[in-house]
């Protein structure tokens, strides 16, 4: 069986890979930046968006409009599948009078669509996708994924984050190849002043360093873990690779080997996600049928 989708413009790759039905539609925007979106294929009653939250200002209200449109061509259950969920590290106010991005983002992906895929979203002072959003959602994570790469590409790997905030993908990974692992200690002083301090490696002499992160941005944090680390075979492997800016050559100044799963397309993809998506769908559609109909 394939599921149809709507398919945002950069996610073609990853629809094809999980062997998505495309629905034609347009998506362009006025010359004062208003958007515009027209469904012109056939809609089912259950139809998927595949649309990454990564430069999500530009594409948040199309996903209203294109949830309003989906509903008035008969579309009764609508899943975004969002590989990358962005918003999520403003996950409290670090200073009065700031948003809540988060929650904000949590209150509208509920009134706009039904059900929410996504694959390791940043939480760390929020603990689960309950806390932010009312509808249901479902979490693929990649570590097994990234844990496959680096035991068929690294050898004698010791895996390295950058922060308290990527322990919980380097300690997973860490257990599933049974490699040891460091964390190091961040001060984030602007969003691209930081710095980053790494324990002594001289307990890990021959060992192939990869530090691990879930979101790349900037770039500066992996930068800066890597200047301190100073090692010519040095890996960096992330989960998102969003890449602002200059990012990645500053990253490359770095690192010959720099990978990304691909929730957000961008050269440095080596790692998919697909089938772990393609069965998350599959399980969570089961679920809805399996579910009392209103
Ligand atoms: C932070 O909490 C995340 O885990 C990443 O470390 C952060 O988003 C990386 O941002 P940047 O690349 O801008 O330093």
């Amino acid at each position: 069986m394939y599921f149809d989708a709507i398919i945002f413009a950069g996610y073609e790759a990853l629809a094809k890979e999980m062997a998505l039905t495309p629905i034609p539609w347009e998506w362009h925007h006025f010359p004062d930046q208003e958007s515009y979106v027209r469904v012109t294929g056939h809609v089912p009653s259950h139809v998927n968006i595949l649309c990454g939250l990564n430069q999500p200002d530009s594409k948040l209200f199309s996903l209203m409009l294109l949830s309003d449109a989906l509903r008035e061509c008969g579309a009764k259950h609508i899943t975004l599948i969002a590989p990358y969920l962005g918003y999520m590290r403003q996950d409290t106010r670090f200073k009065s009078g700031e948003a809540l991005s988060s929650h904000v983002l949590g209150c509208v992906l509920s009134s706009t669509v039904d059900h929410l895929i996504t694959v390791d979203p940043h939480l760390h002072r929020i603990h689960s996708l309950d806390e932010i959003l009312t509808i249901p959602s479902s979490t693929v994570h990649s570590y097994a994924l990234i844990a496959d790469y680096i035991k068929i590409h690294i050898t004698n790997p010791l895996l390295i984050g950058p922060d308290l905030e990527s322990a919980q993908w380097v300690k997973t990974i860490a257990d599933l190849l049974q490699a040891p692992y460091v964390i190091a200690t961040k001060e984030r002083h602007g969003s691209t002043d930081v710095s980053v301090h790494v324990p002594k490696l001289s307990a890990y002499t021959g060992c192939h360093p990869v530090l691990i992160d879930d979101v790349i941005s900037s770039g500066h944090t992996l930068y800066q873990a890597a200047r301190s680390i100073q090692h010519p075979d040095l890996a960096i492997v992330a989960v998102h690779g969003i890449f602002a800016n200059n990012a990645h050559s500053l990253l490359q100044s770095v690192s010959s080997q720099i990978v990304t799963t691909n929730t957000i397309p961008h050269v440095t993809n080596a790692i998919s996600v697909a089938h772990a998506l393609i069965e998350e769908i599959w399980r969570s559609r089961c679920d809805s049928n399996a579910r009392p109909q209103d």
